[in-house]
């Protein structure tokens, strides 16, 4: 259901009013899990319940609205929504004024079962809808009855004018495009996020204007499918077009980017990465299986040799370019041959870091319905075997650099020894080093002197340097 007023209208924001203690603070507290999407998402939140007065808290117990941004990707991160759900059922009981609201893909794909399971659930919207969250604060505050206010329509256009609270200090996060028109066989996401919808390039470019006003060195672009950016809007800008843009915007020190589809990934984008010094020599490119009738019966639309013709051709342009990777084994039908096609291009291709997961059954996706499901068992062994691989393979990339002068952008402290800061360099790869937080938003070059499949422990060389630009560096 959308709240009273429907699609389109405009959110009229009421200040909240707190029934039992009317002038006291209220505090809001988000529980993010799943992508770098709900992290943008959850920033979204913020600063919607932030203009309603709210401020954040750390605790959990104290908070007077409490979202849980949910992942509907695999059953695991779903199953754990109704854990962390069974926990609010007490607070809920203590401090019953407490809005408690469900956000993110689960909201959207199974909002009935979360209103049955958890009925004191006040408010279920999914992630298009995050405009229409004042008016469903609003309607929840003044609910009488056991129905939660529901608002999980996928078709909605998200409008621009939407405020952010931002959390990383140097880095921030921009949305390219919503949603995916994809529907490659096992993903829940296009029925969860809708279909693609790019933003204007010029509402981009201001977005990075403006994190760069507030003092972000870096940003990442977000969406499901970078590549295909563009392909929605009237005329002329593809996405190397909008990286050529914004490599313009004065201050901005890096851009990164995720997920590149290897099916849409140009030539062109390609030569824009190796030739625009401030987009990093970094490529997220899911293989998710080595085998082209996995990959076929997956419908990701390219074979394994036009895949690792793509991983030639960048790192042909840019030889220190690092490729990461979404892989995923136990598809069904998937063979032991088939799986073992997947180890060889992983040996093939030597990736820096991959992201290995086992298939997980998504209901209402054409692989839930697909025979010759590969039992648990199988599907363990088969990860365990995938990640031994790539351990080995990404120590030992991290290995060959020890020695090297790596560009690293600090981004803070280190949580564990506070005399050292961590960045990341240019390839993505983490760096800690001995510095102060004086160092946080600049790049400074360490030598890196021992390697970990994470990334570095290395040593400043030389002064912090503020003004060229991290281009063919590490
Ligand atoms: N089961 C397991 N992994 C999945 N992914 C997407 N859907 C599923 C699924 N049903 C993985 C893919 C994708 C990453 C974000 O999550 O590898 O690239
Ligand atoms: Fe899912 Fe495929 Fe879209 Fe990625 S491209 S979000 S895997 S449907």
């Amino acid at each position: 259901m959308v709240p009273e007023g429907g699609r389109g209208s405009k959110v009229v924001e009421l200040p909240v009013q707190c029934y039992t203690h009317p002038r006291m603070t209220r505090y809001y507290f988000i529980d993010t899990m799943g992508c770098q999407m709900n992290e943008r998402d959850s920033e979204t939140v913020a600063g919607i319940v932030e203009q309603l007065g709210y401020r954040p808290t750390d605790d959990r117990d104290q908070a007077d609205f409490i979202a849980l941004n949910t992942c509907a990707v695999r059953a695991k991160p779903q199953h754990k929504l109704f854990s962390k759900l069974g926990e609010l059922r007490r607070i809920k009981e203590q401090r019953p004024h407490t809005i408690i609201a469900v956000l993110g893909c689960v909201a959207q794909v199974a909002a009935q079962e979360i209103a049955q399971r958890a009925p004191y659930v006040d408010i279920i919207i999914g992630p298009r809808n995050y405009s229409h969250l004042t008016r469903a604060i609003t309607a929840a505050q003044a609910r009488a009855d056991n129905n939660p206010v529901i608002v999980t329509d996928t078709a909605e256009v998200i409008p621009e004018e939407l405020p952010a609270a931002r959390i990383a200090p140097i880095s921030s996060y921009v949305n390219v495009t919503y949603g995916c028109n994809n529907f490659c066989a096992y993903c829940i996401v296009p029925y969860a996020r809708g279909r693609q919808q790019s933003r204007a390039p010029e509402q981009i470019v201001s977005e990075v204007e403006q994190a760069v006003a507030t003092g972000r060195q870096e940003v990442t672009l977000l969406g499901q499918n970078v590549n295909s950016y563009g392909e929605d809007l009237p005329a002329g800008c593809d996405f190397a077009d909008l990286l050529t843009e914004l490599n313009r915007v004065a201050g901005l020190k890096r851009i990164r980017f995720t997920t590149s589809h290897p099916k849409d990934l140009s030539l062109k984008l390609l030569d824009a990465m190796a030739e625009l010094p401030k987009v990093c020599e970094h490529l997220h490119l899911p293989i998710q299986s080595g085998d082209d009738q996995v990959l076929e019966r997956m419908g990701r639309g390219y074979t394994y040799e036009h895949y690792r013709r793509l991983i030639e051709a960048a790192r042909e342009r840019m030889p220190q370019v690092s490729i990461t990777a979404d892989v995923m084994v136990g598809f069904p039908g998937e063979t032991e041959a088939q799986f073992g096609n997947t180890l060889r291009a992983f040996r093939e291709i030597r990736f820096d870091q991959a992201f290995m997961f086992k298939y997980s059954d998504r209901p209402g996706t054409r692989a839930a319905q697909m025979e010759s499901k590969v039992p648990e068992k199988v599907k363990q062994q088969r990860l365990e075997q995938l990640i031994a691989c790539q351990n080995e393979i990404g120590h030992q990339i991290n290995k060959e650099l020890v020695g090297a002068t790596l560009e690293v952008l600090v981004e803070g402290r280190d949580a564990k020894s506070p005399e050292k800061v961590r960045g990341r360099t240019g390839t993505n790869k983490i760096v800690i080093f001995p510095g102060g937080s004086d160092l946080q938003g600049q790049i400074v070059e360490v030598k890196a002197k021992q390697a970990f499949l994470w990334g570095f422990l290395g040593e400043a060389v030389g002064e912090a340097w503020d003004q060229s630009i991290g281009s063919n560096a590490y």
